[in-house]
């Protein structure tokens, strides 16, 4: 009785929770406040590779800025937030790839600084240079081994570079990793002190709460059981016990005259030795006037209890019950993705035995659970592996 207290309760609720667990959300975004106030989208952030503080002198500007990548080319835009910039260049044609690399061949050569007074050249479009070399300098640059002239190695020089005037090495400490933006070089703590998370205007996604999805999986889950017992108590327990219909016509004739039998016999009437009369005062008499009723077939099955109806369930499908459960613990214990569509066909058991009797009918019900899990393991042999 509570429990279908709670399942209308839950059939009545139902739309509500399935409707709460997808909405829309406002789009989040990661913003940054530079020096002049202008907000810009951290995506558009990029991490500084070198700096030529001469740049004039190779048809560039002064202080100019190399980034790591370009955040206008799709192929080679890096993410801001990844934990260390990666030196590679997806796209070899890129302007900024280029660069990156003239000025890491160049400071494997001459160093940083500007402190060697030899005549230099500068690699792209071939500059010569008189003394000074060009004064370049950076912040942090990634692990790199050997120093190499090699032009199709994108690692970028100088995280091993010793400074000949104080025996440091300046720029192997990620936490002076910097970032740049609008020309302006952002810090770890300008970033934290001027970044933050901003709704977008107008901008909405779809949301999901997996874990809402996952309770109401399980109170499903449990409501289907609940009700599947609710039947076979149903089942075991009301006098029909499993009949498939009330009987009526010439069934009920047939029990009727059974029981009537049944009862001359327990009293000891025999109804054709006996006139009509006399058998109507012998029926008076020990019979009640005559009252009859239904008798289940073997009564100590009336007095079941639902566990009896339950132990007698598994005992009449202890065949569907093993094969169920084989497949279950093989596909769940395989741990191999590849066979998770089997899952569907496992369910689609389930089902089958909850729903019908019968080998035939219960085959019928599984059969489409058996073509979705045979699409899904071609589709997962296809492409998942
Ligand atoms: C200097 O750069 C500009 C544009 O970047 C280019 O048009 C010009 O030809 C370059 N000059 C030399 C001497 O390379
Ligand atoms: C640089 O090259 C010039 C000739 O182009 C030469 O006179 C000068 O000695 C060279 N300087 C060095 C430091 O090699
Ligand atoms: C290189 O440039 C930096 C920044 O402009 C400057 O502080 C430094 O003195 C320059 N070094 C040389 C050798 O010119
Ligand atoms: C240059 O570097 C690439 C990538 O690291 C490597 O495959 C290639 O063999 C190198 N070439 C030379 C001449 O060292
Ligand atoms: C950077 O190099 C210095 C030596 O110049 C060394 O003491 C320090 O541990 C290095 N730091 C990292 C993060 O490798």
């Amino acid at each position: 009785m509570v429990f279908m207290v709670l399942s209308t309760i839950y059939v009545l609720v139902f739309p509500t929770l399935a409707g709460s667990m997808t909405g829309y959300i406002s789009v989040m975004k990661a913003f940054v406040k530079d020096r002049s106030g202008s907000i810009i989208p951290f995506e558009n952030f990029n991490y500084v590779a070198y700096i030529i503080h001469d740049g004039q002198r190779v048809n560039l500007t002064a202080d100019y800025i190399i980034p790591y990548a370009d955040t206008a080319n799709a192929k080679s835009k890096q993410d801001p937030m990844a934990s260390s910039p990666s030196p590679d260049c997806p796209d070899p044609g890129d302007k900024i790839c280029s660069l990156k690399n003239a000025a890491s061949h160049y400071v494997s050569n001459y160093g940083f600084y500007g402190l060697d007074d030899v005549n230099t050249t500068w690699e792209i479009d071939g500059v010569y240079l008189e003394p000074p070399a060009l004064n370049i300098s950076a912040f942090y640059l990634t692990y790199y081994t050997p120093p190499s002239n090699n032009l199709s190695d994108n690692r970028l020089f100088g995280n091993g570079w010793v400074d000949p005037r104080t025996g440091q090495r300046p720029f192997n400490d990620s936490a002076r990793l910097t970032w740049t933006a609008n020309g302006q070089l952002f810090s770890i703590d300008d970033i934290k002190a001027n970044g933050a998370c901003q709704p977008m205007m107008n901008a909405y996604e779809w949301g999901f709460s997996f874990v809402q999805a996952i309770l109401n999986a399980i109170i499903m889950t449990a409501w289907t059981i609940g009700l599947w017992l609710l039947w076979l108590a149903a089942q075991y327990k009301l006098p029909l016990q499993r009949e498939q219909e009330v009987a009526k016509g010439w069934r009920a004739v047939s029990y009727l005259a059974e029981t009537m039998r049944r009862q001359f016999d327990e009293a000891g009437i025999n109804p054709q030795s006996l006139r009509e009369k006399p058998l109507k005062q012998e029926i008076n008499k020990y019979l009640n006037g005559g009252d009859i009723s239904f008798i289940a077939e073997s009564p100590e099955k009336s007095q079941l209890s639902l566990g009896h109806g339950l132990l007698l369930w598994f005992k009449q499908n202890k065949w569907w019950c093993l094969v169920f459960f084989l497949l279950l613990l093989g596909t769940g214990l395989s741990q191999r993705p590849v066979l998770y569509p089997l899952f569907a066909t496992v369910y689609g058991m389930l089902m089958a035995m909850a729903l019908v009797d019968g080998v035939a009918s219960r085959i019928l019900v599984i059969l489409p659970f058996m073509i979705v899990s045979l699409f899904g393991l071609l589709f997962a042999l296809l492409y998942v592996t």
